[in-house]
């Protein structure tokens, strides 16, 4: 098995994060990976961040990582308005990606990265690692085999409260900012991932900030015969429980979004069937990473757990709240 190298692209918070997963990953050796690189837009940053996690090679800016001849996949964990361009970047110099949510600013974007891919014959995928999380799994296992019956409403939140910094990428427009696209995708993925990318209808809530991005919504998707609810904010701190109710029991995974993680069957007269803790191995980002690597060496160009046609159905209906919110990047 060949051994696969990865690049991290920018060193922000979530790279911070990713990079201790990938780190973990590289600990065991039947992974066969190496967190090998890291590339900044600062020399210091790039250095400063490859010192703290042990990685072999710093980068001052994004082109010398993909001009590494040695890495295969990057991960691109940039803001929103960047990643159309970065991903472009890596897949024209011939690596894999994996790219943060949300993947781009609109549909089209994504579809000309997805029309990249498969020209280069690369692998794409973004990082919507909660889907790839064991309670997450389960969850959709026992759906799938009619542990509750027929879906009749999901209900998921994601929010947190954020205090309001002009400089953070969350309330700066220009970079993508806004709760739909850091926060939403989480909910409206989930939703999507048991009633279909395809609502009937979508009604979107919102409060715009004062930097005229939405900094809450409240979504309401609606199916033929169920409805998805969802919430998300950085206005204040919620549970973010997500509830799967059927005709014949319901699911409740408790703070689903950071779970390290309890998801419980109830039957419909709310009697526990089955209940099931499933902490991480480490921080809940190995298994977005194993998936990769599983792929790339299985030769195949997206996920079946986050296929592309999912992602691009999700910046669809992004779209469509966004539009109802009038915010436009
Ligand atoms: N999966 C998750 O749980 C999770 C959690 C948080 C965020 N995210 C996603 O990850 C991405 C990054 O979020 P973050 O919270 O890590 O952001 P962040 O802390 O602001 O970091 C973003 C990094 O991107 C680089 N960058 C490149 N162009 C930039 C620009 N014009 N302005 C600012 N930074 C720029 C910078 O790195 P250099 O200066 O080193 O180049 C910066 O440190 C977003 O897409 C977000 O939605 C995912």
């Amino acid at each position: 098995m060949k051994k696969l190298n990865w690049g991290i692209l920018a060193t922000g918070k979530i790279a911070e994060t990713v990079a201790k997963s990938m780190k973990f990953m590289e600990s065991d050796k039947e992974n066969n990976m190496e967190l090998l690189a890291v590339a900044s837009r600062s020399a210091d940053k790039a250095e400063d961040f490859a010192k703290r996690h042990g990685i072999k090679r710093a980068y001052s800016s994004y082109e010398e990582l993909v001009s590494d001849p040695d890495i295969d996949v990057v991960y691109i964990a940039t803001p929103m308005s960047c990643h159309f361009e970065n991903t472009k970047l890596c897949l024209n110099s011939g690596k894999h990606v994996l790219c943060e949510k949300s993947v781009t600013l609109n549909s089209d974007e994504f579809k000309e990265l997805m029309a990249l891919a498969k020209e280069k014959g690369l692998f794409l995928m973004e990082a919507m690692w909660t889907k790839c999380q064991p309670t997450f799994r389960k969850a959709k296992e026992w759906v799938e085999s009619g542990k509750v019956g027929k879906i009749k409403m999901i209900k998921a939140d994601f929010s947190n409260a954020v205090p309001f910094d002009k400089n953070d990428r969350l309330f700066i427009k220009e970079l993508g900012g806004g709760a739909i696209l850091d926060l939403g995708v989480y909910p409206i993925t989930f939703v999507s991932a048991f009633l279909g990318t395809h609502p009937e209808e979508i009604h979107t809530y919102s409060h715009i900030g004062r930097t005229d991005v939405d900094f809450d919504n409240s979504i309401i998707l609606k199916y033929k015969d169920s409805y998805g609810i969802t919430f998300c904010g950085f206005d204040f701190e919620d549970e973010n429980k997500a509830i799967i109710v059927g005709d014949k029991g319901r699911i409740v995974m408790g703070n689903w979004f950071h779970c390290t993680a309890e998801t419980t069957l109830y039957d419909d007269m709310g009697n526990v069937i089955d209940k099931q803790v499933m902490p991480f191995k480490f921080n809940g980002y190995e298994y977005e990473i194993e998936e990769v690597n599983k792929c790339i060496r299985a030769g195949k160009p997206e996920s079946d757990i986050i296929p592309h046609s999912d992602t691009l159905d999700i910046m669809k209906i992004m779209e469509t709240c966004l539009k109802q919110t009038g915010v436009e990047y």
